[in-house]
């Protein structure tokens, strides 16, 4: 785990981003959202799990024929979600306060799991992904679209700099992909950049055990 970002600084920070949060990061991150939902193929009745939930902005993308679990440390995070669930009126959908790095669900319950936007926001990236491959089913689809470590030099030197801000503020800037990935034993089949100046990579990975 990186000790400089805690579960108690990714609790407190959500808790006051929580109120404010759809209103700053909607319009930002809104192309990366399509894009990872549609790179999840969904087929009706498939059972999905996404992770770091949050406020739920993704929501709307899902067919209302899939069964969705979403998780999220932070509560209050969470509280939002219901709501738009219930103003949504999106029977299935099961929403649960939960630490992705120890979920409890059953080995290869999903067909699918998707993290947007999440992996650089939690204090045990590697943990998170090992639990995401476990409980999705051998062959099952995960997708993640993250900010991850620029691969030029000044941007990465960049992120490096800020990095310990950024930590205060919930957030790695400077999580590198192509580590991070092999240590959980991924092996992306598509990685495409996203949203302003291409800044945010979404990957899609067949989950092979
Ligand atoms: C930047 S927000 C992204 C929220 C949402 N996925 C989105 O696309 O808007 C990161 C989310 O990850 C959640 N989070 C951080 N660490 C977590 C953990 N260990 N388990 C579950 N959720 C976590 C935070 O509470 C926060 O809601």
């Amino acid at each position: 785990m990186d000790a400089a970002l805690e579960k108690r600084h990714v609790e407190r920070a959500y808790e006051f981003y929580a109120p404010v949060y759809d209103l700053v990061f909607d319009w930002i991150f809104a192309p990366g959202r399509s894009a990872a939902i549609s790179q999840l193929r969904l087929q009706p009745e498939d059972s999905v799990l996404e992770i770091g939930i949050g406020t739920g902005l993704n929501l709307p993308l899902y067919p209302a024929t899939v069964r969705l679990t979403g998780i999220d440390l932070s509560s209050e995070m969470l509280d939002k979600a219901i709501e738009r669930v219930q103003e949504m009126g999106m029977p299935n959908v099961t929403l649960k306060v939960m630490d992705a790095t120890s979920m409890d669900f059953g080995d290869n319950e999903f067909d699918k799991a998707v993290a947007t936007y999440t992996i650089s926001a939690v204090p045990d990236p590697v943990g998170v992904l090992r639990e995401m491959r476990r409980v999705v089913k051998p062959g099952g689809t995960l997708v993640i679209l993250n900010h991850f470590r620029s691969e030029r030099r000044l941007t990465g030197r960049f992120e490096d700099m800020v990095a310990p801000l950024c930590t205060r503020l919930g957030w790695k800037s400077n999580l590198k992909m192509a580590p991070l990935l092999k240590k959980v034993g991924l092996v992306p089949e598509l990685v495409v950049k996203v949203n302003m100046f291409n800044g945010w990579r979404l990957i899609r990975c067949v989950n092979r055990k």
